[in-house]
């Protein structure tokens, strides 16, 4: 079959990656892809969101699988578009519908749909413009530190967290009334804070039957130690040294299944990756959020431990048969580091030469923020590449991801130097 990727990160590469091995894929397509994808697929100059211009490109190709990578399309609601296409129902989309995409849309309906089903979660209570002066007397009673979340869709930054009491009603009325996050805080959900570790669980979903994929953690800040600015994500480690067997078990009953099992009753179409991010506190693992792709750079790891070929997955997630698979996991430890712009997250440039990546021989270097410009390979990102790596253990993986990251240059190469650091 022929299958499109849709989406231009480390998280796209990894799928055409492993979607390229499989007998299944005949011609493969990412929109718009990178560098990377460029070499194993064809790059189809089209924006995640167009969805006029991805139908077309659809039909021109024969494609019949369409695999969504980033939140947007999902969010703005490509899966029905598809659905509800005379000329496109037929083609399987990995992503899901509209109405559950909201998990990851809307703060609240995630708080409400884990009220709902029992899922642990942190307490919370959500304010508007109208009920603000409610929200600022609500923070004054409750202790710090203050979560404060952006309803809507926010680039990753509509999380904050404060100690200080004055400057979280500050903020507060800066979301809601002067709209810092734009429409994103119409709404705020002011959270209880949780106090522990946190670590990301993937699920593989049709909507009725779930595979739970290898755990990861990632690291989203962009200094060591975890401090500084949020990225999108510095690196990720699977499995995750600190779950054990009763705590995957706590997970699995306390979190996967009512959630599989929350979506049914709410008659909720789910075809696709449940990104559940989780939070240990003491020996119970809690609901930080949802989001319905898979993490980035958490699939530069996950992927590559899953031995199961990948397209077949995706078809037994578009034909409800998921019960029928079952995976076949890599033991080893998978790594990744990511290489970034000097700068990020705030202000870089882009347009660097890339060189060494060919010299990397014991890793396996996913392209995310590259282009092609006369023949070279070229920054054109925040977040230029993730270099993955097997070891028997998490440090000897490391160490591999390392020693490639050495042979890779270009202009303001920046990653960190501590993973794993708090293991
Ligand atoms: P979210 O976008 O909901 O994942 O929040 C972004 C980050 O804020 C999370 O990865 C956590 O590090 C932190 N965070 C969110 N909610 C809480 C909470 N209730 N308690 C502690 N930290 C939180
Ligand atoms: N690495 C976190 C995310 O993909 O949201």
């Amino acid at each position: 079959m022929n299958i499109l990727v849709i989406g231009s990160g480390g998280r796209e590469h990894t799928f055409c990656w492993k979607l390229a091995q499989s007998p299944l894929c005949k011609n493969l397509y990412a929109a718009p892809g990178n560098a990377g994808t460029a070499a194993i697929a064809n790059n189809l100059d089209i924006s995640v969101t167009d969805f006029s211009a991805l139908k077309k490109a659809v039909l021109d190709h024969q494609i019949t699988m369409v695999v969504v990578g980033p939140e947007d399309p999902l969010v703005n609601g490509i899966h029905d578009f598809f659905r509800n296409d005379s000329q496109l129902h037929q083609v399987a989309v990995i992503g899901p519908q509209q109405k559950a995409a909201q998990l990851e849309g809307s703060k609240e309906v995630a708080k409400e749909f884990m009220k709902r089903h029992n899922i642990p979660t942190a307490a919370y209570e959500s304010f508007t413009k109208e009920t603000v002066e409610q929200g600022v007397a609500y923070l004054s009673q409750i202790p710090a530190p203050y979560v404060l979340k952006a309803d809507g869709l926010a680039a990753g930054k509509g999380v904050l967290i404060l100690n200080d009491l004055e400057e979280a009603q500050r903020e507060l009325r800066a979301m809601l009334v002067d709209e810092k996050f734009g429409a994103a805080s119409n709404k705020v959900v002011i959270e209880e804070f949780l106090d522990g570790i946190e670590l990301s669980c993937f699920v593989l979903t049709d909507g009725k039957n779930a595979l739970t994929l290898p755990m990861a953690k990632d690291y989203k800040r962009i200094g060591e130690g975890d401090t500084g600015l949020n990225t999108g994500g510095m690196g990720a480690i699977s499995p995750v040294p600190f779950v054990d067997e009763l705590f995957t078990q706590k997970i699995d009953e306390r979190i996967v299944k009512p959630t599989i099992e929350g979506l049914q009753k709410d008659n909720t179409p789910f075809h696709g990756f449940v990104f559940i991010g989780l939070i240990k506190v003491g020996d119970d693992p809690y609901v930080i959020e949802y989001n319905v792709r898979m993490g980035d750079p958490e699939t530069e790891v996950v992927i590559p431990r899953v031995k199961n070929d990948l397209a077949t997955l995706f078809q037994a997630v578009a034909d409800q048969t998921l019960d029928q698979v079952s995976l076949d996991i890599d033991p080893r430890s998978a790594t990744t580091i990511v290489a970034v712009s000097g700068g990020y997250p705030e202000a870089y440039s882009k347009g660097k030469t890339i060189t060494g990546i060919n010299d990397v021989k014991e890793s396996i270097v996913f392209h995310a923020g590259t282009t092609s410009k006369n023949n070279e390979v070229v920054t054109n990102g925040g977040r230029v590449l993730a270099v993955t790596s097997f070891g028997e253990d998490f440090k000897e993986a490391l160490e591999t991801s390392y020693q490639s990251l050495n042979q890779i240059s270009f202009d303001g190469k920046y990653y960190r130097k501590d993973l794993g650091f708090d293991l």
